[in-house]
């Protein structure tokens, strides 16, 4: 195993990722940020200069699950402050599972401002991953919005509250099209493709070969869907974990997930392919992302000879529970503890605070306190946070297929305090949001942690669902839905000291609360940088620390 070490600079830039230009949030002059490929076992050290003149950053390396280095992990307020402009932050941890990650910015919303890239782990040199391939296609897919995430995150915190929208374009690495299309070449609405910064990606394959098709979804709203013209997909790895292999047309993906999928390049020839990406579960107003499969020898400008294949209905939800509920884990794969020590009934709701709308999880709206968690729970700060143990379950009347009689939650910074070592249950019930009929996806990301997802269900979890629960090959994962009006059910194990958000992955609903906080065995944890501790760093140090025993 290797020592990886990059120099990196946060900035902002104007690039034109959908043909327009806007501002972007970059890593040393690019949108998106440089890609990390490094072997299991390797140590990477980022060494993360902020450069925006005028805001703090972070780094959150998604799927990695920082054994040993919680305070590497990159989210602002829970593992360390936010980084000032100017000063420099070195992150430093292990990656020891192979796998299709990603990083992203986890401070206020500049994960949508652009701030993300891919990190792609490949096997140890002793190891052997459990299929072959001959070549790799990586597809980072993203949305992007004209608005920028200030302007964004005004409106979502304002009386009356402004919703941000749909996303004007999908991106597939950081390339989309606004408003025009590729496949009308030098018509009406032709794209105009010519700063380069948002021609479509091209993948140069050869015939009669397998490919490792990497993808992962780092939207801030859209849920996805994916096709290849003509190309069927074997879908073997979900998060950095490897699946049972099975074989779909099309697939859906949430933001916070990744996969892999092996394709082969069996198909005429003379002909390149468009890799086409959709939106699922909203009604879709974002024209669909496209890519180029380019068969060699032909020119990657050769348009394909067959339209985009067209993604499945935006509320075609039997389709996509029948794609979630299709994957379980390989063979040989970690089997869940048969019994939970500890479970918890997290219900997500849609409220109001004052008339500002929320997100809450058992009535309480995540707030992120200005010391960072880890730092304020090592050193026993008092009045750091809410002190008080959050509700682990929800009032037996409530009806989750009706808006909430009662919309006025509250909010808190509540922590959720984990037995090192123990085994937790979260079941994750939907609910109807404040307008009737309305359910939304939301996709659950666990730091930390991967989880096994025990299974899901329709409308609201009773204990009888227990029985049902798959012990034999449940996934593991690190980020999971819960679909509209239904349950999750996942169970992992707390043997990661440290303090983990685990929250909806979807930006503006983060944002407005929809996350809690683990904390567990933070008494093991050793050697935390001081500058993750404390913002106010003079004054803050062990020593200077008040301490309660
Ligand atoms: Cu990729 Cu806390 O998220
Ligand atoms: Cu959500």
């Amino acid at each position: 195993s290797k020592a990886r070490h990059f120099r990196w600079e946060v900035g902002y830039l104007l690039w034109s990722p959908d043909c327009e230009e806007n501002v972007a949030i970059g890593i040393n002059g690019q949108f998106p940020g440089p890609t990390i490929r490094a072997k299991a076992g390797d140590t990477i050290a980022v060494e993360l200069k902020n450069g925006l003149h005028t805001e703090g950053v972070v780094i959150h390396w998604h799927g990695i699950r920082q054994f040993g280095t919680p305070w590497a992990d990159g989210t602002a307020s829970i593992s360390q402050c936010a980084i000032n402009p100017e000063e420099t932050f070195v992150y430093r941890f292990k990656v020891d599972k192979p796998g299709t990650y990603f990083y992203h910015g986890h401070y206020g919303m500049q994960r949508s401002a652009g701030l993300y890239g891919s990190l792609i782990v490949d096997a140890a040199d002793d190891e052997i991953e459990p299929f072959a391939y001959d070549g790799e296609i990586n597809l980072l897919l993203s949305d992007w919005y004209h608005q920028n995430v200030y302007a964004q995150m005004t409106g979502l915190d304002s009386k009356p509250f402004r919703w941000i929208g749909e996303p004007q374009s999908l991106l597939i690495n950081g390339r989309g099209q606004f408003n025009c299309s590729l496949a009308a070449v030098g018509g009406a609405n032709a794209c105009n493709i010519s700063t380069g910064q948002c021609a479509p990606v091209v993948f140069r394959v050869l015939p009669n070969k397998t490919y490792r098709v990497r993808i992962a979804s780092i939207t801030s709203l859209a849920s996805l869907n994916l096709a290849i013209g003509n190309h069927k997909m074997m879908l073997v790895e979900a998060d950095g974990n490897y699946v049972k292999p099975f074989t779909v047309k099309d697939m859906d993906i949430y933001s916070g997930e990744s996969y892999s999928v092996l394709i082969t390049t069996d198909q005429n020839p003379s002909s390149n392919y468009w890799i086409s990406v959709g939106v699922r579960g909203r009604l879709p107003k974002t024209n669909p992302a496209l890519a180029i499969l380019n068969y060699g020898p032909n020119s990657p400008r050769k348009l394909p000879s067959s339209a985009p294949p067209i993604t499945p209905t935006w509320n075609d939800y039997a389709h996509s529970k029948n794609f979630t509920y299709k994957i379980l884990s390989r063979q040989g794969t970690v089997k869940p503890p048969t019994k939970y020590d500890r479970q918890m009934i997290f219900l997500n709701t849609q409220n109001k605070i004052d008339g500002h709308i929320k997100w809450s999880i058992n009535n309480i709206s995540l707030v992120l306190p200005p010391t960072p968690f880890l730092g304020s729970i090592s050193y026993g700060l008092k009045g750091a946070f809410n002190a008080q143990k959050p509700p682990e379950n929800f009032p037996r009347f409530y009806d989750v297929m009706k808006p909430p009689q009662n919309p006025n939650t509250t909010q808190g910074s509540n922590v959720y305090q984990l037995k090192l070592n123990s085994t937790v249950d979260v079941i994750l019930q939907n609910a109807n949001a404040l307008a009737g009929n309305v359910s939304e996806i939301h996709p659950w990301h666990l730091h930390g942690h991967d989880f096994w997802v025990l299974g899901y269900g329709d409308g609201r979890f009773t204990k009888k669902d227990i029985a049902k629960f798959n012990l034999k090959n449940p996934p593991l994962r690190n980020t999971v839905v819960i679909f509209p009006y239904g349950w999750t059910a996942l169970r992992f194990v707390a043997d990661n000291p440290g303090v983990w958000a685990f929250h909806c992955h979807i930006e503006p609903h983060l944002h407005m609360g929809m996350g809690v906080v683990f904390s567990e065995g933070v008494e093991h944890v050793r050697n935390i940088p001081t500058e993750a501790l404390g913002c106010v760093r003079l004054n803050f140090g062990p020593d200077q620390a008040q301490r309660i025993t």
